[in-house]
């Protein structure tokens, strides 16, 4: 299970705050798993979770195997949560350096709208064997759908059988891929009308290209269906302690949550978290703003501020107990690195007290700090992992007595670019 330890923070905890937010923080708990707060038609997420379609988990297996017999390349079209979680999941659990039989390569696309990229894009995917997954709940975002018009036409042009190569995942009737389901023979797979994007991770969205990548997706769900379990059932948990101590923060005056990892395959967690926590929590000009660094890389930017900087930052780390790394600092008869204090210590324990030195350096610079630990980078301890965060986001979300499961300020930009590119409609 997730550890979560806040020892670090408490020494910025004003007399009394910790149990002037707890109640608060247990009946923000409670909201979600009754499902009486703000926005509780968006509690899919937990809904099938608590109720675990196995035959909709087999169904992704079977398609996914047959795409990584058939694939050199899975293409996976989509924006923010209709990608962010399957990258997520992807880079953690992949290795740095496939070899063998690793599969088709996974390429996102309709995360942008740059020109050179899909330009390149398409030159890369000549002579290959290409299956195609667009998702997009509305199936209105215009970057993904701009990717798959050309994508789709490339594919008509390449493949005869293009049609069984074309996935859809979008909304049971609404949206413009609905409307292309009427003159192709696509394979199409439901998000949950109650599933809000950034909480799609663990439906068809997130799970097929996972399962494309060779990840055991029973695990990572049934990690999450565990972690749900157990984190709705008791009213003392660490996502309630973690809620309530970003709220906790927040009142205090403390603007920026730094996640901090010492693992480049978390890259990509980081990069979820972000949109969890920014598109959950970022209204009513309140909310923590959410910033992802990957240490010791960052240590040599953003580090500079982190401790010495703007003192509004709260910094949790995410660790992880065994990185599955097996290597250690040989002895060198020369030591002309003056390395051999460090002989016979594998990376992992070095990599520990790179971590134990930020904690305790960012602790005296003036920040707080909290540090969440998995076990592994397993299928399993991620699912846990992301079932955990997403219920941290509902407490702090209803701790802040917001809606935390809508994103009304992301329609902002849409109104005024597609009024400057003259969409029908849009005004000028
Ligand atoms: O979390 C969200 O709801 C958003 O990030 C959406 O996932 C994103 O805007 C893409 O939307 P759609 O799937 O409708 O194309």
């Amino acid at each position: 299970m997730i550890s979560f330890d806040y020892s670090q923070s408490l020494s910025f905890v004003p007399k009394g705050a910790l149990e002037d937010i707890r109640p608060r923080a247990r009946a923000a708990h409670a909201s979600l798993v009754e499902g009486t707060g703000r926005g509780a038609e968006f509690l899919g997420w937990r809904e099938l979770l608590l109720e675990p379609d196995d035959a909709l988990i087999g169904d992704i297996e079977s398609v996914a195997s047959r795409i990584r017999e058939e694939a050199d390349v899975f293409l996976s079209i989509g924006i923010g949560g209709s990608y962010l979680g399957a990258r997520a999941v992807i880079d953690a659990l992949s290795p740095y350096f496939p070899a063998g039989e690793a599969g088709p390569e996974i390429i996102f696309a309709g995360t942008d709208m740059s020109g050179a990229y899909l330009a390149q894009l398409l030159r890369h995917l000549e002579g290959k064997s290409v299956f195609v997954n667009v998702i997009s709940k509305s199936g209105t975002t215009l970057e993904p759908a701009i990717a798959f018009r050309l994508v789709r036409e490339w594919m008509e042009r390449t493949f005869d059988d293009a049609d069984d190569r074309i996935i859809v995942t979008t909304d049971p009737d609404a949206g413009a891929l609905n409307a292309l389901l009427k003159t192709h023979s696509y394979r199409k797979y439901v998000i949950p009308p109650n599933v809000g994007g950034r909480f799609s991770v663990m439906t068809p969205v997130g799970l097929l290209p996972i399962a494309v990548a060779g990840i055991d997706i029973r695990s990572l769900f049934y990690g999450a269906v565990d972690a749900c379990r157990q984190l709705s059932t008791s009213e003392d948990n660490p996502a309630i302690a973690y809620g309530a101590l970003r709220g906790l923060f927040l009142e205090q005056g403390y603007s920026t949550e730094v996640l901090a990892t010492f693992e480049p395959a978390l890259d990509g967690i980081g990069a979820w978290w972000q949109q969890l926590y920014g598109e959950s929590e970022g209204k009513s000009h309140n909310g923590l703003f959410p910033v992802s660094l990957r240490y010791s890389t960052d240590l040599h930017s953003l580090g500079q501020y982190v401790q010495d900087g703007k003192r509004n930052i709260i910094e949790t780390f995410l660790l992880v107990s065994d990185d599955g790394g097996d290597i250690s600092v040989d002895h060198d008869q020369s030591n002309l690195d003056g390395l051999n204090y460090l002989v016979g210590k594998p990376l992992t324990e070095i990599n520990r007290k790179a971590y134990e030195g930020t904690a305790r350096a960012h602790v005296q610079g003036g920040v707080p700090v909290m540090t969440l630990e998995i076990p592994d980078m397993s299928a399993d301890s991620l699912g846990r992992l992301l079932y955990f965060f997403q219920h941290g986001v509902a407490v702090s979300g209803y701790l802040l007595r917001i809606n935390p499961f809508d994103q009304p300020g992301v329609e902002a930009y849409k109104r005024e670019m597609f009024r400057l590119l003259g969409k029908p409609g849009a005004g000028n």
